[in-house]
């Protein structure tokens, strides 16, 4: 018979991208709170994880071998301004849990932040580094973290998740307050021509979703626990990253122009280096993890296939 994945936040970049991943590997099982998603293979169904007797409804229900949390609230600026809901998304959710997977023996998997570090280092944060958010996105998650630290559980933090996913193109608004991932935004800016300020002074390694995904499930299969960075190989600036997307997909990189994190007017503050080193998730895990170039290659190849319209159009 085979194992259970529940997968929470299957409608979101990275649950989607852990479901096609997983493929036949488990009986899988997704939720959604407000975006449906339907996924081959996956049983989705509807829940607010806020709703704490709803969650435990779920799990014992589907008593999960593995669960992987991808599930936040994001929006780093909206987070600032209301705590309450934050930490409700952010930290109570870790709690409900963390509780269930201790009663139905779940093994959990709950991806965290860079944005727990105050980018005052200017070398890759390793998991030993001090976390000091500067935003309350980045408190709400760390008191997620600290309800799972100690247990059998695991934690992940990628930094800047992106990816080519169907689902963000339906127009429809996440719970998350994220309505478009990085990647996919450049990309639906650029195809239509739409010119692009892009901060050269905040520096991060971003990841691709489907190396998270991939990860992630390794992690669930495993019997380790504790903290663990996984993130792209390639420390850069939002602005080098755009570029080299936009010269991958064949558009004109002169459309991106740079700018100064001090240009946008932005209520929560940033770290600006918040670059991971994913050394000790590469040597215990066995990972592949990708430099940006290769990534891009991943995430083009994608779109040739399933989105070919976000493509330069041939004049
Ligand atoms: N994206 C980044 O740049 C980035 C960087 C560092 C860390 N992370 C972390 O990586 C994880 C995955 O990010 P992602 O970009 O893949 O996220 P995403 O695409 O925004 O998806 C988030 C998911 O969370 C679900 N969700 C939000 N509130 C919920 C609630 N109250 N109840 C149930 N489900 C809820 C959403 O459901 P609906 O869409 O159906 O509403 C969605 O499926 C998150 O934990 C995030 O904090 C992300």
């Amino acid at each position: 018979m085979k194992k259970k994945l529940l997968i929470l936040g299957v409608s979101g970049l990275t649950g989607y991208k852990i479901a096609k991943t997983a493929n036949s590997q488990y009986e899988i099982y997704g939720s959604y709170n407000v975006r449906h998603a339907k996924i081959e293979n996956c049983s989705v169904f509807q829940l607010d994880l806020t709703k704490k007797e709803d969650v435990t409804k779920v799990f014992s229900e589907i008593k999960p071998d593995v669960v992987i949390n991808t599930t936040a609230l994001h929006n780093v600026d909206f987070c600032e301004e209301n705590h309450e809901q934050a930490s409700a998304v952010n930290a109570n959710v870790v709690r409900y849990l963390y509780e269930n997977s201790e009663k139905y023996g779940s093994k959990l998997v709950h991806i965290s932040t860079d944005y727990v570090f105050d980018g005052k280092k200017k070398t890759p944060y390793t998991e030993s580094d001090k976390a000091a958010p500067l935003s309350f996105y980045g408190e709400s998650k760390l008191q997620g973290e600290v309800i799972l630290s100690g247990s059998r559980h695991v934690v992940v933090r990628p930094s800047v998740v992106y990816g080519w996913t169907p689902l963000e193109l339906a127009g429809t608004v996440s719970s998350s307050g994220k309505p478009m991932n990085f990647a996919m935004w450049l990309l639906t800016k650029l195809n239509k021509k739409e010119p692009l300020k892009i901060v050269t002074d905040q520096f991060a390694s971003a990841t691709l979703a489907d190396s998270l995904a991939d990860a992630c499930l390794k992690i669930g299969k495993s019997s380790k626990s504790g903290l663990y960075h996984i993130s792209g190989l390639t420390c850069e600036s939002r602005y080098e990253f755009a570029v080299k997307l936009a010269r991958k997909f064949g558009y004109d990189s002169n459309s991106i122009s740079e700018a100064n994190s001090s240009s946008f007017v932005q209520k929560a503050k940033r770290p600006q280096y918040s670059c991971l080193d994913s050394t000790k998730a590469i040597k215990e895990f066995g990972l592949q993890l990708f430099t940006t170039d290769k990534a891009l290659d991943v995430m083009k190849s994608q779109v040739e296939n399933e989105g070919p319209h976000l493509l330069p159009k041939c004049d």
